[in-house]
C-alpha cells in the first residue's frame, strides 16, 4: 500500500513537472526571474496539497476493507488483522502473559465489522481423543462457527493428521493430575487461549470421553441463544460437600457460600473473562482447596455463585451418571449404547431454558469409552441428525 502510494505520487509529480515545464517556456521571455520564483512557490504548495489528497485516496476508491469484509483474515496487516486473528493455537506466551492478554475487554461493545460468533470447544484430555471420529462428523460442514482447543499432557506426542479438525489445535499445556488443583489451572488456560479469538462467544469444556447429543446447529443455537451460563452449583451437606470447606478461607468464602458442581461448564465470553482475570479466589482455592478437596468441583461453582449467580443457571449441559455410586461416574461401553439410551439422554427430562420449560436439558454426555465409538458412529446420523 505504502509503496504504490509513493509510486503514484512520484508519477504525478513527474507529470506535473512536465506540465510546469511548458508553462515555464511560455513565460520565459516575459518574466524569467519572477516566474521562476512563482513556479517554485506554486509547485511546492501544489505538491503538498496533492500528497495530502493521495493520503485520502485509498479510503475513497477501493471499497473500505473493514466494513465490507465478513472474514477478519482479509483485514490488512496494518489494520485490525494482527490484533484480531490469533495465528496458531500454539504460542510462546508465558501463562502470566497469556492471562493478561486474555483479560482485555473492549469498552465499545459493538464490533465495527461483520462477524460470526463462534463456539469454542475446549478439550481437556489426558491422551488421544479416541472419540475424535464422532466429533469430526459433528463439526463437518460447520466451519466458521466453531473453534477447537486441546489441552493434553505435555509429553503426549501423538500426531494429528492434516485434514483433522483437531490438527494444530493443541495449546501450550502443563501436566495435570486428576484431583489436583492444577486441573483448574488447565481449565483457565483453555479459556484464556480461546479468549484470544474475539469471535469466540461461547465456551464449552469437554473431555475425551464426552459426546455430543445433538447435531451442530441445535447445539450452536442452544448455546448462542441462552441468556444464562451453565456452571453447575449446589450446596451439599456432608463430607464430600461442605466437609471439603476450609475455614481458613474466611472471610472471602464463608461456609454458607461453599458450592459443589461438575467441572464441565458452558459459559459466555463475559464470564470467561471474569474467570481468567480472577486474582482473588483462585489463589485462595489453590492454597486451601488441595488434595481431598477436589478444586475442580468447588472453585468455579463457589466463585460463580458468589459473584455471578444472577445469570447462572446452576446446572450443567453435560450429562453424567453418578447413580452407581463411588468416586467415578459410570462409564459406557459398546453394548450400553442403544437408540433408547441415547433418546433418554436427549429428551428424558425437563428443565428451564430462558425461563421456559424444555425437554432438551443436556447437549453433551460422558463418560464413553473407545469401545462405544462404533455404535455411536452408526447411530449418530439417524438419532442426532448429523448431516
Ligand atoms: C513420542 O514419545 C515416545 C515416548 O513417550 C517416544 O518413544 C516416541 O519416539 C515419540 N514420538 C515422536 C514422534 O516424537
Ligand atoms: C436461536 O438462534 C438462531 C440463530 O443463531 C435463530 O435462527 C433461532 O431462531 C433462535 N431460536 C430461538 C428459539 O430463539
Ligand atoms: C443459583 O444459586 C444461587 C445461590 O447459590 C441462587 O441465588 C440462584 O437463585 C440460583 N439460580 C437459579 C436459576 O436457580
Ligand atoms: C439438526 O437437528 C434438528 C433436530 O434436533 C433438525 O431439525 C435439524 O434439521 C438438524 N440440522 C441439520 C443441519 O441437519
Amino acid at each position: 500500500m505504502k509503496n504504490t502510494l509513493q509510486e503514484r505520487s512520484l508519477a504525478t509529480s513527474r507529470l506535473f513537472i512536465a506540465q510546469s515545464h511548458n508553462t515555464f517556456n511560455f513565460f520565459f521571455h516575459v518574466l524569467l526571474f519572477a516566474s521562476g520564483l512563482f513556479i517554485g512557490i506554486f509547485l511546492t504548495l501544489s505538491l503538498k496539497h496533492m500528497s495530502l489528497n493521495f493520503q485520502f485516496l485509498p479510503s475513497l476508491s477501493p471499497p473500505p476493507i473493514i466494513s465490507t469484509s465478513t472474514n477478519p483474515t482479509t483485514l490488512t496487516p496494518n489494520g485490525l488483522r494482527g490484533f484480531l486473528v490469533p495465528t496458531k493455537a500454539m504460542h510462546d506466551m508465558t501463562e502470566e502473559q497469556l492471562l493478561w492478554r486474555a483479560s482485555m475487554v473492549p469498552r465499545i461493545e459493538k464490533l465495527p465489522w461483520k462477524h460470526t460468533p463462534k463456539v469454542a470447544f475446549m478439550f481437556l484430555a489426558k491422551g488421544p481423543l479416541f472419540l475424535g471420529p464422532l466429533w469430526e462428523r459433528f463439526f463437518k460442514g460447520n466451519e466458521g462457527f466453531y473453534s477447537i482447543y486441546v489441552h493434553s499432557h505435555p509429553s503426549f506426542n501423538d500426531t494429528v493428521p492434516q485434514g483433522s479438525v483437531f490438527h494444530g489445535r493443541r495449546i501450550p499445556s502443563k501436566e495435570v493430575r486428576w484431583g489436583d488443583f492444577n486441573i483448574v489451572g488447565a481449565e483457565r488456560r483453555l479459556l484464556a487461549n480461546a479468549l484470544l479469538d474475539i469471535s469466540n462467544q461461547r465456551f464449552v469444556l469437554l473431555s475425551e470421553s464426552c459426546i455430543p447429543l445433538f447435531n451442530f446447529s441445535t447445539i450452536y443455537n442452544y448455546l448462542m441463544n441462552s441468556t444464562e451460563t451453565f456452571v453447575e452449583a449446589y450446596d451439599m451437606p456432608g463430607a464430600v460437600g461442605r466437609g471439603r470447606y476450609n475455614p481458613r478461607m474466611k472471610p472471602l468464602v464463608m461456609l454458607s457460600q461453599w458450592r459443589k458442581g461438575s467441572q464441565w461448564f458452558q459459559l459466555d465470553r463475559a464470564l470467561a473473562i471474569e474467570i481468567v482475570s480472577d486474582q482473588q479466589y483462585f489463589p485462595l482455592f489453590r492454597k486451601y482447596c488441595t488434595r481431598r478437596c477436589y478444586g475442580d468441583e468447588h472453585y468455579l461453582p463457589t466463585f460463580v455463585s458468589i459473584k455471578f449467580w444472577e445469570r447462572n443457571s446452576n446446572r450443567t449441559l453435560t450429562w453424567v451418571d453418578w447413580s452407581k455410586g463411588g468416586p467415578h461416574p459410570a462409564r459406557f461401553m459398546r453394548n450400553d449404547v442403544t437408540v433408547g439410551f441415547l433418546e433418554r439422554l436427549r429428551h428424558g427430562r425437563t428443565c428451564q431454558y430462558n425461563g421456559e420449560t424444555t425437554n432438551i436439558c443436556y447437549l453433551f454426555a460422558r463418560k464413553f469409552t473407545p469401545h462405544a465409538l462404533d455404535r455411536l458412529l452408526r447411530f449418530a446420523p439417524k438419532i442426532m441428525q448429523f448431516n
